[in-house]
């Protein structure tokens, strides 16, 4: 496995895997990884002949407030784990290998950007399309892999790729989940004892509505407010948004014969997690 710290040496390992007619696979991540990541590596494994993954704390894609400073950070177990998988390359570059001074040029997917998670975090989704339009550029991927975890991240990086004729296959692998079924995520290391079974009410809360919604309750309001009950007896956690969209629009639905994303968000102590589940069309 080699490390890439620049831009040049990842285009390097880029051009001579096309010369030998392999298939390149990217993972983007910013790193702290888990088992959610690493079925994205599985699955770039399966599908491609070469498999690059990127480690970046992206920093465009935090607010002023939030947590970009005490991001987990843990390069050697990434290293380790990366290594364990068979991967072929890390693509690691600092913040101003990717960021150089007078860099203005951003990628914005207007309509799609300010709902669920962008509308709480202004500028969240432009600072995601913007890095991954750039590691597409520089990876030039045949294939790319995203997680159902973020799933607003999927739809609207799908998007992008549509709208840009960016020509690269987006891949997206189901939610890893702990035991008890809290969907594994980076910032799932801020949480103590105490927070950690807290913050199970998010899980709670959509199979409360996926319950209902199996029992034949189709009224979106209705499963809406199934879910919220959940953090009724959860007092500590704070609701950041529990919705129903349609998972291509993400706009609120009002009928589910098509279908819907349930998509919650929530504060445990400072941490912000999301999780969301896909009910199925009805007619
Ligand atoms: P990060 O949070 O590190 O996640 C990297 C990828 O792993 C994303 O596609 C995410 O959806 C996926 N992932 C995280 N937890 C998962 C889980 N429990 N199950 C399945 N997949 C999971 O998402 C980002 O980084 C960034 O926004 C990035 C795309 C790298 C751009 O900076």
């Amino acid at each position: 496995m080699k490390i890439c710290n620049s831009i040049a040496d990842i285009r390097v390992a880029r051009r001579a895997a096309r010369t030998d007619g392999k298939t390149v696979g990217l993972v983007p991540t910013m790193g702290a990884l888990h088992d959610g990541h690493l079925v994205l590596v599985r699955a770039a494994k399966a599908q491609c002949n070469l498999v690059m993954v990127s480690i970046f704390v992206n920093p465009l894609q935090f607010g002023p407030s939030e947590d970009l400073a005490k991001y987990p950070r843990d390069f050697e177990r990434d290293r380790e784990l990366l290594q364990q998988e068979g991967v072929d390359f890390i693509f690691a570059p600092s913040v101003d290998e990717m960021y150089p001074v007078g860099a203005v040029t951003y990628v914005t997917v207007e309509g799609l950007s300010d709902k669920l998670c962008g509308r709480s975090r202004p500028g969240h989704f432009r600072g995601v399309t913007t890095i991954v339009s750039k590691l597409f550029n520089i990876v030039e991927p045949d294939k790319a892999f995203f997680g159902q975890k973020d799933a607003a991240q999927s739809t609207i990086i799908r998007r992008m790729v549509r709208d840009l004729n960016i020509p690269v296959q987006i891949v997206v692998c189901p939610i890893v989940r702990e035991a008890d079924g809290l969907a594994m995520s980076s910032r799932n290391a801020y949480l103590d004892a105490q927070q950690r079974k807290s913050a199970l009410v998010l899980y709670r809360s959509l199979i409360a509505a996926q319950e209902r919604f199996n029992l034949g309750e189709h009224r979106v309001h209705a499963l809406i407010e199934a879910g919220k009950q959940a953090f009724v007896q959860e007092p500590s956690v704070r609701l950041d948004y529990f919705e129903i969209v349609d998972p291509d629009t993400l706009d609120p639905v009002d009928n589910l014969s098509r279908g819907g994303l349930v998509a919650v968000a929530g504060f445990v102590g400072n941490a912000r997690l999301i999780d969301n589940i896909v009910l199925a069309r009805t007619a």
